[in-house]
């Protein structure tokens, strides 16, 4: 494991815990899973794991509606579980980054259970945004605000008085003025860096403070002045928060989920004594174009030049298309607010230039992102039958949005068929048989919204997984593509492999190489290049010493459309 300043140029794997593998059998994956798979991330050649909420939740929207910020959900396993998870991932020489969810919690959650029992203007109340309608009733709700997730951000409770979501209605939203708030969430992220968790993945970073009074958006809201996000008061909270991280004697990190319009913005959370890095949705987002590209490579290593924070680059998440599908289409970008769920896809151009894309993210100075399946290919799943859908943004869009359940499939391991080793059913060797007995699981989770059954305590016989796998998965498990030299799998392995041999000691600078019209080529350092060939007919490659890696083969010195080369100069 790197020491400190590992975060500056870290390869991290999103674990999507709910589908990334099941040790217990009942069709969700959990801690156990993760654990016997441990070794496979070791030889991915990663240095770090983030992953998606782990704690007690009733799973409204998939843990991001937390119930108990200092237990695991019984779904997943166990505190005892969680901590011989980091223990594990240590010794394999991983380090762990898990999600917090600081702007709203669960509708199960004490206080906010508490705060329904109380009556309206009661302290127990003050924590989250309670308010009297608008309208002679009261029947209006307090403003015009609309939720992420679709429909009004306020729900009104029997009393009158509505309160805040700005995701699901089971997701209200937290008050950050209250010095109660403040005061938990710093000892929850005591309990779990003391717990060993290496940093934290920081939900919605960007939303925890609202403009006093809540004032209405109107019909033309600026995105770059929304009041419910940016607020300049956030910044504060992450000051503390750092503190507390470089308290520790290896010094614990944070990234943020800053979904902002400008650069300006964004780069604020990032100051030294702020975030220490934020996800680049920049890039994300941007078209597979070499203008484009270059365009958003270039702002992204300005502006964290700016504040001296490491640029980072994902091409995918749990709440995005993925890129094998977007980059496939006629229109390359990805909008949060509108996915094009069955736009046209050419899987075949899909992957060659995802293979390319995920060569130049593994070039670029700085850390990078791979969300679970990236490896292997994955695309977007289109098709699951619409009674199966478990995305909150489903209903609460009253049907028109299919939400991002199509990026959140399990994993396919092994096998022909369905579940394609996901789940392993009461394997002997499980390493949750020997947690199950030890639970100090505290809260009465229920996990619901149409999961599988909750628990990990007894053996259930395997069940089918939370979302359906495609028939034609059984050609890209890890099993398959451990046996295909030219895989993704493979090219994801070299490529980390030789990044971290060659790139990652580099400075955090490119330089341009002239290059033909429709291909990037840059420099890192004295002995390295990348080209990228974004046309569809080959390239011929800069003056080199030799190919390092391709995501195509090159032949007689020529790049073939929708390809990458690194390049030894
Ligand atoms: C961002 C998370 O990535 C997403 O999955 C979640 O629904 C929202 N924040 C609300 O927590």
């Amino acid at each position: 494991m790197r020491s400190n300043g590992w975060w500056r140029t870290a390869a991290i794997y999103q674990i999507y815990l709910r589908s990334f593998a099941d040790g217990n059998g009942d069709g969700v994956g959990d801690l156990a899973g993760l654990r016997a798979r441990l070794p496979y991330l070791r030889d991915l050649g990663v240095d770090a794991l983030w992953l998606t909420p782990w704690n007690v939740s009733p799973m409204a929207d998939g843990g991001y509606d937390v119930a108990d910020y200092r237990d695991i959900d019984p779904l997943f396993g166990t505190l005892a579980d969680a901590e011989r998870f980091l223990a594990e991932a240590h010794e394999q020489g991983l380090r762990v980054l898990v999600d917090l969810v600081p702007n709203h919690c669960s509708d199960a959650h004490p206080w906010f259970r508490a705060a329904l029992a109380a009556p309206p203007g009661d302290p127990a109340r003050a924590r989250f945004w309670f308010s009297p309608g608008r309208g002679a009733d009261g029947e209006l709700p307090p403003n015009d605000w609309t939720s992420y997730f679709g429909g009004p951000a306020w729900t009104r409770l029997p009393d009158g008085e509505w309160y805040l979501h700005m995701f699901a209605p089971q997701q209200p939203e937290l008050n950050w003025e209250h010095p109660g708030v403040r005061a938990e969430f710093e000892d929850v992220l005591r309990f779990w860096f003391d717990r060993g968790v290496d940093g934290f993945r920081i939900d919605v970073a960007h939303g925890l403070m609202k403009t006093p009074g809540l004032p209405d958006v109107g019909a033309a809201p600026d995105p770059a002045d929304l009041p419910y996000q940016d607020h300049d008061g956030v910044h504060e909270i992450y000051r503390a928060w750092r503190a507390i991280a470089d308290s520790y004697e290896d010094p614990r990190v944070f990234v943020g989920e800053v979904w902002l319009p400008t650069t300006a913005q964004f780069v604020r959370y990032l100051r030294p004594d702020e975030l220490h890095s934020a996800f680049n949705f920049e890039f994300l987002c941007c078209a597979w174009e070499p203008n484009a590209i270059r365009k958003t490579i270039d702002d992204t290593l300005d502006t964290h030049r700016l504040v001296g924070a490491p640029p980072t680059w994902v091409l995918s998440n749990h709440d995005t298309i993925r890129h094998v599908t977007r980059y496939g289409r006629e229109d390359t970008t990805f909008d949060l607010g509108n996915r094009r769920h069955g736009a046209f896809t050419d899987p075949v151009l899909g992957v060659r230039r995802a293979r390319a894309a995920a060569m130049l993210t593994l070039a670029l100075p700085g850390g990078v992102y791979v969300y679970q399946g990236d490896e292997l290919g994955l695309s977007e799943v289109e098709d699951i039958p619409l009674d199966r859908i478990q995305d909150p943004t489903w209903e609460r869009s009253s049907h028109t949005d299919r939400g991002r359940d199509g990026c959140r499939v399990p994993l396919p391991w092994s096998g022909d068929a369905s579940p394609f080793g996901f789940s392993s059913p009461g394997s002997s060797s499980s390493p949750s048989l020997s947690s199950s007995a030890d639970s100090s699981s505290s809260a009465d989770s229920s996990s619901s919204a149409g999961l599988s059954s909750p628990g990990s305590s007894s053996l259930p016989s395997s069940q089918e997984p939370w979302l359906p796998q495609p028939a034609s998965w059984a050609a890209l498990t890890v099993e398959a593509q451990e046996a295909d030299a030219s895989s993704m799998l493979h090219l994801y392995r070299a490529a980390l492999a030789l990044r971290n041999a060659r790139l990652v000691s580099l400075p955090e600078e490119i330089t341009w190489l002239t290059s033909d019209d429709g291909v990037l080529s840059f420099r890192r350092g004295d002995g390295f290049a990348c080209v990228v060939n974004f046309t569809a007919a080959p390239a011929r490659l800069p003056e080199h010493a030799a190919v390092l890696l391709s995501s195509e083969p090159v032949v007689d010195g020529l790049l073939p459309a929708d390809g990458c080369a690194w390049l030894a100069v």
